[in-house]
C-alpha cells in the first residue's frame, strides 16, 4: 500500500480527468468470461468493449481496489497521505474509504446515493437556495443539493483533505463537482470557512462530518453557533452525527442538546440517516 509508484501515479492522475478507463476485479472477471457490454467508468455508462482492454495488464487488477488505465499505465485509485484514501465499489457505485472507514452510510440503503437524496429531500432544498455542504467527500450530497438548487441557486462545498479532492477528481460519479455549477473550496477546514461566511448567507446547511472521535471540533458549540449565525431565518440544517458513539455515548442526544443551546430548534432526530434536522426559527 502506498508505494511511491502508487502515490505519484494517483497524484499525477488526479490532474487528468478525461479518457481514462476504470477497472475492478469483477469487471475483469466478466470480460474474461466473454461479456462485452461493460462499464469502463464505474457504472455511469455502459460501453460495447472492442479493443479498449487489449493492452491492459489485466492480471494486475487484484483485490477490491479500483484501478485506472490511461493507455500506458495501470494504477490503483488510492493515495497514502497519513492514511490510506481510496475508492471502493459498494452496491455498484464508488465510495470513499479512509483507513478502512467508509465515509458513506450505505448499510440500510439499496443505492449509495440514496442517503444524499434523503438528506436533501428532508431539508427541502429548492430552486434558488443557497446551500453550504461543510464536508465534501466525494460530493454526493453537494451534487444532489445542486440539482435541487438549480441554476438560480448556489452550492458551496468545503473539503480539508487534498487526498479526498484527488479521489473526487478521479471519481466519474463526482464529475458534476468540477463542471462549474458548484463552488468547491479545497484544502480548507469548514471550521475556518464558516467563521468568514456572512450572517444569514445560507438557506440550507448540510453538515456531514467524520465521526465525533475523528473531528470533535465539528461537533462543538463554537461551530454550531457559527452555523446558526450564517444560516438565514427559517433556514434548515442537517447534521450527521452517527449512531451510538464510542463507549456507548449518546452522540445524537448530546449533539441535539448542544445545537439547542446554540439557538437551533431540533425538529427531527432521524435514526435511519443517523442525523439531526434542525431549523433556525
Ligand atoms: C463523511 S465524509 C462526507 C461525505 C459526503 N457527504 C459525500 O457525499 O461524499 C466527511 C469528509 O469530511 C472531510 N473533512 C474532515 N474534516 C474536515 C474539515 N474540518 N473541513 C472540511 N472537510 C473535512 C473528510 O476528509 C471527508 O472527506
Amino acid at each position: 500500500m502506498g508505494t511511491p509508484r502508487e502515490k505519484s501515479a494517483a497524484q499525477r492522475g488526479a490532474t487528468k480527468k478525461k479518457g481514462k478507463i476504470y477497472l475492478t476485479r469483477e469487471l475483469v472477471e466478466e470480460y474474461k468470461a466473454g461479456k462485452r457490454e461493460l462499464s469502463l467508468d464505474l457504472g455511469r455508462s455502459v460501453t460495447k468493449v472492442t479493443n479498449e482492454l487489449d493492452a491492459v495488464p489485466l492480471e494486475e487488477v487484484k483485490g477490491d481496489f479500483v484501478y485506472a488505465w490511461d493507455g500506458k499505465e495501470l494504477w490503483k485509485v488510492a493515495v497514502f497521505d497519513n492514511g490510506l484514501y481510496r475508492l471502493r465499489m459498494m452496491k455498484g457505485k464508488p465510495i470513499l474509504e479512509i483507513d478502512g472507514l467508509r465515509m458513506h452510510l450505505i448499510k440500510d440503503f439499496d443505492d449509495v446515493l440514496d442517503y444524499s437524496k434523503l438528506v436533501v429531500r428532508g431539508l427541502g432544498v429548492k430552486e434558488g437556495d443557497s446551500v453550504l455542504d461543510t464536508c465534501m467527500g466525494l460530493g454526493y450530497t453537494a451534487i444532489e443539493a445542486s440539482k435541487k438548487a438549480g441554476k438560480t441557486g448556489k452550492v458551496v462545498t468545503v473539503e480539508l483533505s487534498p487526498a479526498v479532492i484527488a479521489m473526487a477528481k478521479w471519481n466519474p460519479w463526482s464529475r458534476e463537482l468540477f463542471d462549474g455549477g458548484i463552488e468547491v473550496i479545497g484544502e480548507r477546514s469548514c471550521y475556518d470557512y464558516v467563521r468568514e461566511a456572512k450572517d444569514g448567507q445560507f438557506d440550507r446547511i448540510i453538515h456531514d462530518p467524520p465521526r465525533f472521535s475523528k473531528a470533535g471540533e465539528l461537533y462543538s458549540r463554537t461551530f454550531y453557533t457559527e452555523l446558526f449565525r450564517i444560516c438565514g431565518k427559517g433556514g434548515k440544517l442537517f447534521h450527521y452525527v452517527g449512531s451510538l458513539g464510542e463507549k456507548r455515548r449518546d452522540v445524537m442526544g448530546e449533539a441535539s442538546k448542544r445545537l439547542e443551546e446554540c439557538g437551533w430548534k431540533v425538529v427531527k432526530k432521524n435514526k435511519r440517516l443517523q442525523g439531526i434536522f434542525a431549523v433556525k426559527s
